[in-house]
């Protein structure tokens, strides 16, 4: 199989997949503002950086490394933004669950998305009152459901790369199974979503303490 360049990535990726996931990130910031974010686990999913002016993004793979070394490799951020101050884009090459050289409580918005625990691992960089987004496909959503410092705010499906966001029948989502028992214990060692009885394409949190 031919390499993808690094300056193609995000294409490659993400608007050939059609996957970028732009609409998400506005409804969110439409409704919850802010402008800061943490993205751990990103690869070079640099979509975020269309709606919010602070990113910072965390990846231990080079090949993101190396992607974000070149601004001229996202130079499109600058056509593509949302907002007219100039974006800041800081990326670091780390494993996040070892930390990151960023202050505590310092984001708005703090995303996981198909890159392990982000919300165990990284929640104290995200302030109280900040969102999380987060799915469940390495079974973080499932984590967070367990995590009294979030609370579940709403949860969206997407069509077609659209998503639509609701808070509508909130509590028939992470409800277990009766036979089954859902402990912090089995999403660790399971790495991936519980089998609930209802689930969603992404959840939203809110850090209430
Ligand atoms: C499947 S990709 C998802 C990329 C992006 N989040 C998205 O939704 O398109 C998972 C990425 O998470 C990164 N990752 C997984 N565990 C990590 C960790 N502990 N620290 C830093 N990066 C990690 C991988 O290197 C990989 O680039």
């Amino acid at each position: 199989m031919a390499k993808v360049p690094v300056a193609k990535l995000y294409n490659h990726y993400y608007i050939d997949r059609k996957f970028e996931r732009l609409n998400l990130f506005r409804q969110l910031k439409e409704k919850y503002g802010g402008t800061r974010v943490l993205y751990p686990g990103s690869y070079v999913h640099i979509t975020p950086s269309f709606v919010y002016p602070e990113a910072v993004y965390v990846d231990k793979d080079p090949e993101a490394s190396r992607f974000f070394a070149n601004p001229a490799n996202y130079a499109f951020v600058d056509k593509r933004k949302h907002y007219s101050e100039p974006a800041s884009i800081t990326f670091h090459e780390a494993d996040y669950q070892i930390g990151i050289n960023e202050p505590a409580q310092s984001v708005d918005l703090l995303i996981s998305q198909y890159a392990g625990f982000v919300s165990l691992h990284c929640k104290h960089y995200l302030k109280v009152g900040g969102i999380l987004l987060v799915n469940d496909s390495h079974g973080d959503a499932t984590m967070a459901s367990l995590d009294e410092d979030f609370q579940f705010i709403e949860y969206g499906n997407q069509v077609e790369g659209k998503y639509t966001l609701s808070d509508m029948y909130m509590d028939t989502y992470f409800v277990t199974k009766a036979e089954t028992e859902l402990t912090r214990e089995w999403a660790l060692k399971h790495m991936r979503g519980f089998k609930f009885r209802r689930e969603a394409d992404v959840y939203v949190f809110r850090r209430i303490k």
